[in-house]
């Protein structure tokens, strides 16, 4: 099924966003999070529209930091947070988002792309591993109730 579209998000989506964000994950974040990475990166913030709503979105942010792949100092995508709505789920729209959002963050000149992922969180890994991540390491206790994360990475 492809009746979905992918656009930039706009802050006429905010409360949905937000609302999906506190839907689908533990980690949730105040308004002004989602706004300062929408200033930040406005071509990688990106909403799936399905039915004239938005059911998913993807937000990152565009770090400095030493590459995955060799000791060099590189620009990097982070995907700091995506999600889809249940009911729209297995149709492709994360998978999509996802390339799109990393061609978002190739135009801020990132070389590579990073994301962390809860480690009992099988569904996001597949999906990740089917785009062709792989994990780097485990970071122990990242999250907030202990569980470990997966820092997944890619070149972009
Ligand atoms: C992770 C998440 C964003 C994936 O979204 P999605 O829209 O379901 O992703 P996709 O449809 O692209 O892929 C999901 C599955 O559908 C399959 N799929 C991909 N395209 C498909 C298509 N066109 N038709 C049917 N199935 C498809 C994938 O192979 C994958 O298979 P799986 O069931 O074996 O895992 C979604 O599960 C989610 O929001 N989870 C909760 C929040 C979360 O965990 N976010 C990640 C935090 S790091």
């Amino acid at each position: 099924m492809s009746d979905y579209t992918i656009r930039q998000f706009t802050q006429d989506d905010l409360r949905t966003v937000t609302e999906i964000n506190k839907t689908c994950l533990p980690e949730n974040y105040p308004d002004s999070f989602f706004l300062v990475l929408y200033q930040h990166a406005p071509r990688a913030f990106l909403v799936a529209e399905a039915n004239g709503s938005v059911v998913g979105y993807i937000m990152c942010r565009i770090e400095r930091g030493i590459s995955s792949f060799g000791p060099l100092p590189v620009k990097k995508g982070h995907v700091v947070s995506i999600a889809v709505l249940p009911e729209y789920r297995n149709r492709g729209i994360g998978s999509e988002l996802i390339r799109r959002g990393i061609e978002g963050m190739k135009e801020y000149g990132v070389s590579e792309v990073f994301l962390e992922v809860r480690r009992s969180n099988e569904t996001a890994i597949q999906v990740y591993e089917q785009l062709g991540f792989e994990v780097k390491r485990v970071l122990r206790g990242y999250y907030r109730d202990g569980e470990d994360a997966f820092l997944m990475v890619r070149r972009a």
